[in-house]
């Protein structure tokens, strides 16, 4: 709840906490809320978490899309010809889903075949496919959005970036998989986010929209470039660890880890208009600077306690 708090006064915004594979709460909210365009972002979404157990995302991901789904098509089907016209269920998924680009200079466009790796990605690519299925045999107006790894403010320190800053500042190893060669595409959240609404605003019916950043990084490189930042806006007061590359550890690789994924966010731009105003540079640098000034955050996403936090407010 505290990563809402900056909009907890703002007379437009509600908040219901409800799971997405509960149809009667979900039937309830549509039938409250009335929505014009429903945005679905939740998931299951880390690979390593899935590898451990991929029964909650099995259950979450693809059970829960085809409960909002189904949900979207009873309240869709209820409403007046003007509002049908308007609906839109846009489905937020991942680059993942088009699998390992290996050591190819090849980039993921909309039509490259599913490939997935890990139980993550096979279940949002599981996902996809039921949202495609909705609109061809039911007609519900959808969109898909693709997109390439996120990084900035308020991310779940179990993800590479956030994890890096918040174990460099405790002194602690920096765990790299296998080689640290493995390639991601990197882009700023709020990037993300405004692609997204150009996406719900302005794509059209059935079709899929690849995001990305061109920000194509090694992890070693990633990792360097946080410790750099760190070494300058936060130097290390660890015995012996004069720069925070000391804390750098090579550990065993994820399982069927994925070499490289990119994306060819050419249609976005070309057809909506949308490009990232952020270089990974900038948007790093702001990154690392909003972990060091939201230490409370990350201390109560790290002990547990943000998830008994009240609903205050609501
Ligand atoms: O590509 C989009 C996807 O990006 C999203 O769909 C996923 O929800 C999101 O988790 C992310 O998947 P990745 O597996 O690429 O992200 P993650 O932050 O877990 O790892 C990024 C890279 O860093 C990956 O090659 C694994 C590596 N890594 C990760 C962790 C947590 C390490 O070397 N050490 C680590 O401790």
């Amino acid at each position: 709840m505290e990563s809402l708090e900056s909009i907890e006064g703002n007379e437009r915004y509600v908040f219901e906490r409800a799971d997405i594979c509960n149809n009667i709460e979900i039937r309830r909210i549509f039938n409250q809320h009335q929505p014009d365009v429903v945005m679905h972002l939740a998931a299951e979404s880390h690979v390593d978490r899935s590898i451990e157990g991929p029964g909650e995302f099995i259950q979450t991901n693809i059970m829960g899309t085809y409960q909002l789904l189904e949900q979207s098509r009873l309240y869709y089907s209820g409403l007046e010809d003007r509002k049908k016209g308007e609906f839109r269920f846009h489905h937020i998924s991942t680059d993942e889903v088009y699998g390992d680009l290996g050591a190819t200079e090849i980039l993921f466009t909309e039509k490259t075949s599913y490939d997935p790796s890990s139980p993550y990605s096979a279940s949002k690519a599981s996902s996809d496919h039921l949202v495609r299925a909705w609109q061809r045999t039911f007609n519900l107006p959808t969109l898909i959005t693709n997109c390439s790894n996120n990084y900035g403010p308020y991310q779940f320190p179990e993800k590479l970036i956030p994890l890096m800053i918040l174990n460099a500042l405790e002194g602690r190893e920096l765990p790299i998989y296998g080689d640290g060669n493995q390639i991601r595409d990197w882009l700023y959240v709020d990037d993300h986010a405004r692609a997204l609404l150009h996406v719900a605003l302005s794509g059209e019916v059935g079709e899929t929209y690849n995001i990305g950043g061109h920000n194509e990084m090694k992890n070693i490189e990633v990792i360097k470039k946080i410790c750099s930042i760190l070494d300058e806006l936060c130097p290390s007061k660890i015995k012996g660890v004069t720069s925070y590359e000391k804390l750098i550890t090579y550990v065993d690789d994820r399982v069927g880890h994925d070499v490289r994924y990119a994306i060819d966010a050419s249609k976005i731009k070309t057809e909506l208009n949308w490009m990232p105003h952020e270089t990974f540079e900038t948007g790093i640098r702001k990154t690392v600077q909003w972990y060091l000034d939201n230490r409370t955050w990350s201390d109560h996403v790290q002990d547990g306690s943000y998830q008994s936090q009240k609903l205050e407010g609501i």
